[in-house]
C-alpha cells in the first residue's frame, strides 16, 4: 500500500514511484507537514526536518519546556488564533463570539481507492487500485466538531489531491467563516509564483512574480472562476525551465469564487492556501450537518513546467472529464456567432451548413438568438422556446434538418440568465440575484436566475430538457455572460446568506448532472464571455470549453499557450475566423489561423459563403488535415517549447505516445529584415529513432537525438511561403 502510518514516530508518509508526501502528528496532536518532493525511501523518518527552538516572541502551544511554536511548524490544515500569526486554513465563530480552535488527532483510515465527493466535482479512480486514499480524522472538544483530511496519492501519477470536510456533533450551532480545501507549508521561500491572469479576450496570460515576504494572491469574487484569473498556480525555482527544474502546481476543482494564496512569513516558509474565497462565504452548521470544501489537485515534476502540465493533461482528461467523451475524438464543428450573430433565419443558417458539410465539417453549431424575441441582447434570455419567427420549423426541424445534410447539429443556451425584458422575469421577478431595495447592477442587460434554489433550477432544466427532447442535438454549448454583483438569495434565511455563492455553483452542477444523466451522449462545451469559466470544476461536466471570444490566431498563440499550463488540449475549444478578425481588427493568414487552432478541438466560426474559391479550397485541406492527426492533436502528449510572453514568437507540439509521430508548430510574431536562422529544438521523440520532417511540402531525414539537442536550422526563405508577420509553419514528424 503506498501510504504508510509509522506508528514510532507517527508519520504517514504517500508515495508513488515519482514523489513522497509526508506529514507528522505533533506532540499538542495537531498535524504537522514535514515533506512534498521527489521520492524518498519510505523507510526513512523526516521528523529532523522539524527543528524546535525558542524563538523570541514565539507563543508554544505545549506547557514548558516545550517550545513548539505553531508559527514556525509546518502544518496541515492551521488555524489562526493559538500562536500561529500566518493565515489559516480555516476559522469556526462559535455562538459565544470565539474563533479559536484547537482540532487534535483522533484516528485515520488508509484504503484503496477514492471516494467520490458528489455533487462536488473531482479526480475518479475507475478501479481501487489506481489509488490510495488517507483519511485522517481531527476534532475540536470545545465545539464537538470533526475535521476530516483526506488525501489521495495516485498510483500512475505524481499528483496528490486533498479536500476538507467538517462535521458538526455539537449542540451549539458553529459557522464556518473560511473553510480553505488545502493548505501546504513549503519550507524555504525561493520561488516564482506563476499564475495565468487576465481579462475578457485575453485570459490565462501567464503572469510571474518572485514570492516576497508577505501574502502574494489571485482570487475570483465574481461567482465563477472567472477571465481575470484562474484557479491554478504553480510555484517554481527560479533555475526551473520547460524542461527541466522542480515545480509545484496547485489547481482547483471548483467553478466559484477562490482564493489562491502563498504567505511568506518572516523565516522565508511558504504558506499556499487554496480554496473558496472567504470573503462572501458564511456557512453555519447545526448539529449533524457537515461541510465539504472542494478539492485541490497537486503535482510536482522536478523536470520543469512541461512534465507538470503533462500531468495535469492527462490527470484531466483520463480521469476528471467524464462519460460518453472522455478520451473520444471531438468533431470539427462551425459556429454561427461571428457569421451572423443574432441576424439569422433557417436559409442562412442551413447554407452555411451545407457549404460546411462539402468542406468536410462535421457539427453545426446554432450560437445565440434562436430563441424567445432574442433578437438582440437585452431581450429574451430566459425564455428557452424558439423563436419561429427566425426558425419556422423550429430547432426539432432544423435540427432534423441538418442531420440529413450529413452533420450533427448543436445548440447554444445560457441556462442560468435573465433578461428583464423576457417572459421568465415578468413572472418572476424574485428569481433573479438582488439585494432587496438596491439596484439590481445589468451587465450585458442581464441579470443571475438565483440558482440556489432547487425550484428555479427546476424549472429551467424543465425547459432546457424539453428543447433537447424535441430536437436531434449532439452538442451543447453552456455559456454565462456577467458576474455576480448583489448576492443575495430571496428565498433564504438572513443567517444563510453567506450560503449562497457556493450554492449557486451547485445549483449549476446540479443542472449539468440532471442534463448528462438524461442526454449522455451530448458533448457539453462550457462556456462564460469565452473562457471566464475555464476550470477543472466545469471539465468534470463538460470536456471541452470555449477558450477565449478573441479568435485572433496570434493572440491565440497567447491564451492556448497559457492555458496549456493546467489544461488538456482536447479541452481548448479553438476556431478559425474570419479577417479582420472580429475582436483586434488583425489580419493574419488562414494558414496560421489553422495551424493554432489544430492544437485544440478544432472548429469554424466564419460565413463560410464569404469565403474565396481558394480560401474554401485550404478550409477543406485544413479539415481534413486534422481530421487525419486529430488523436495525435487533442491527446498527444504537448510540449511547450516558445514561449510567445518572452520572444513574441511560440512554438509547440505534440508528440504521440509512442513516439513514431509528432506535429510542431512555429508561429512568428512580428517580421524583421535580416533574421537569423531559426533554431528549433523539439521534445519528447526517441533519441534513437529516424524521422522524416516534412515542411512546407519538403521532407529531409534525421535522428531523434539531433532534432532534440541540436534541433532544426529553419531556412526562412525556403519555407515561409509568404512574406509578413504572423505566419506559422507546421513540421510533420513520422518515424522514418
Ligand atoms: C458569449 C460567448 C460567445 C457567443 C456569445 C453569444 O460572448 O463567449 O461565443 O456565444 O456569448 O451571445
Amino acid at each position: 500500500m503506498p501510504i504508510i502510518y509509522k506508528e514510532n514516530t507517527k508519520e504517514f508518509h504517500l508515495f508513488n514511484s515519482e514523489i513522497s508526501y509526508v506529514m507528522e502528528i505533533l506532540e499538542n496532536g495537531q498535524l504537522g507537514g514535514l515533506y512534498f518532493g521527489k521520492k524518498i525511501s519510505e523507510d526513512c523518518s523526516l521528523k529532523y526536518l522539524r527543528v524546535d527552538v525558542a524563538r523570541s516572541h514565539a507563543a508554544f502551544c505545549l506547557p514548558t519546556p516545550s517550545v513548539l511554536s505553531l508559527q514556525h511548524t509546518r502544518q496541515e490544515y492551521p488555524s489562526y488564533g493559538t500562536g500561529d500569526f500566518r493565515y489559516g486554513a480555516f476559522s469556526i465563530k462559535q455562538e459565544n463570539g470565539s474563533s479559536i480552535s484547537d482540532f487534535k488527532y483522533v484516528s485515520h483510515k488508509i484504503y484503496a481507492g477514492k471516494k467520490k465527493i458528489e455533487p462536488l466535482p473531482a479526480t475518479y479512480v475507475e478501479s481501487d487500485n489506481e489509488a490510495s486514499s488517507l483519511e485522517i480524522t481531527l476534532s475540536d472538544s470545545v465545539t464537538k466538531t470533526d475535521l476530516i483530511l483526506t488525501y489521495t496519492i495516485y498510483e500512475n501519477y505524481p499528483a496528490i489531491t486533498r479536500h476538507a470536510r467538517f462535521e458538526h456533533k455539537g449542540d451549539e450551532k458553529i459557522t464556518l467563516e473560511k473553510a480553505m480545501s488545502l493548505c501546504l507549508d513549503l519550507p524555504d521561500a525561493d520561488y516564482e509564483m506563476l499564475h495565468l491572469s487576465g481579462a475578457w479576450g485575453r485570459e490565462r496570460h501567464i503572469k510571474e512574480r518572485r514570492l516576497e515576504q508577505g501574502v502574494q494572491a489571485i482570487h475570483s469574487m465574481r461567482g465563477i472562476s472567472s477571465a481575470e484569473h484562474n484557479p491554478f498556480i504553480a510555484l517554481k525555482r527560479e533555475e526551473t525551465t520547460e524542461n527541466q527544474g522542480e515545480v509545484y502546481g496547485f489547481s482547483f476543482v471548483y467553478s466559484g469564487n477562490f482564493l489562491a494564496q502563498v504567505e511568506v512569513c518572516s523565516n522565508d516558509t511558504s504558506r499556499v492556501l487554496m480554496g473558496i474565497h472567504p470573503d462572501n462565504f458564511e456557512w453555519t452548521l447545526q448539529k449533524g450537518e457537515i461541510f465539504q470544501t472542494p478539492e485541490v489537485v497537486m503535482v510536482y515534476s522536478d523536470n520543469g513546467l512541461n512534465k507538470m502540465s503533462q500531468t495535469y493533461h492527462k490527470l484531466y482528461s483520463e480521469r476528471l472529464a467524464r462519460g460518453t467523451w472522455r478520451g473520444k475524438e471531438r468533431p470539427v464543428l462551425i459556429n454561427n456567432w461571428e457569421a451572423t450573430y443574432m441576424d439569422f433565419n433557417e436559409e442562412k443558417i442551413l447554407e452555411i451548413a451545407k457549404t460546411a458539410k462539402e468542406a468536410g465539417i462535421e457539427l453545426f453549431v446554432l450560437d445565440d438568438g434562436w430563441f424567445g424575441t432574442r433578437d438582440d441582447d437585452t431581450q429574451g434570455l430566459g425564455d428557452w422556446f424558439v423563436n419561429t419567427k427566425k426558425l419556422p420549423s423550429g430547432i426539432s426541424g432544423l435540427s432534423r434538418k441538418i442531420e440529413k445534410i450529413g452533420m450533427k447539429f448543436g445548440l447554444w443556451i445560457e441556462p442560468e440568465m435573465a433578461n428583464k425584458n423576457s417572459d421568465l422575469y415578468r413572472k418572476h421577478p424574485d428569481w433573479i440575484i438582488s439585494a432587496p431595495d438596491r439596484f439590481e447592477s445589468p451587465s450585458r442587460f442581464q441579470h443571475m436566475l438565483d440558482f440556489s434554489r432547487k425550484e428555479v433550477v427546476d424549472y429551467i432544466h424543465e425547459m432546457i430538457a424539453k428543447v433537447i427532447r424535441e430536437s436531434k442535438i449532439s452538442y451543447i454549448k453552456w455559456d454565462m455572460n456577467r458576474y455576480m454583483t448583489e448576492c443575495y438569495s430571496r428565498a433564504a434565511r438572513p443567517d444563510e446568506q453567506g450560503k449562497v455563492m457556493h450554492k449557486y455553483i451547485l445549483g449549476v452542477y446540479d443542472l449539468y448532472t440532471r442534463l448528462i444523466n438524461e442526454f449522455p451522449d451530448i458533448l457539453f462545451e462550457s462556456c462564460a464571455s469565452g473562457g471566464a469559466r475555464f476550470d477543472p470544476g466545469m471539465l468534470y461536466f463538460a470536456p471541452q470549453a470555449w477558450c477565449s471570444d478573441n479568435t485572433d490566431a496570434y493572440e491565440r498563440v497567447k491564451i492556448q499557450y497559457g492555458t496549456s499550463l493546467a489544461y488538456p488540449i482536447s479541452s481548448i475549444g479553438a476556431h478559425v475566423s474570419a479577417v479582420p478578425n472580429h475582436q483586434v481588427g488583425r489580419i493574419t493568414p488562414l494558414s496560421t489561423r489553422g495551424n493554432v487552432a489544430y492544437f485544440g478541438a478544432f472548429g469554424y466560426e466564419l460565413d463560410l459563403n464569404s469565403l474565396s474559391k481558394e480560401e474554401l479550397e485550404e478550409v477543406k485541406e485544413q479539415v481534413a488535415y486534422y481530421k487525419k492527426y486529430r488523436r495525435l492533436f487533442q491527446y498527444g502528449t504537448f510540449y511547450r517549447i516558445k514561449n510567445p510572453f518572452k520572444c513574441g514568437d511560440g512554438a509547440w507540439m505534440v508528440v504521440s505516445e509512442d513516439k513514431t509521430q509528432a506535429i510542431a508548430a512555429y508561429y512568428l510574431g512580428l517580421n524583421t529584415a535580416n533574421k537569423g536562422t531559426l533554431r528549433y529544438k523539439l521534445e519528447g521523440l526517441d533519441p534513437d529513432m529516424r524521422y522524416k520532417v516534412t515542411v512546407s511540402g519538403e521532407s529531409e531525414f534525421y535522428r531523434g537525438d539531433q532534432l532534440m539537442n541540436a534541433g532544426l536550422a529553419i531556412n526562412r526563405n525556403k519555407y515561409f511561403k509568404h512574406m509578413g508577420d504572423f505566419v506559422s509553419l507546421i513540421f510533420n514528424i513520422e518515424k522514418a
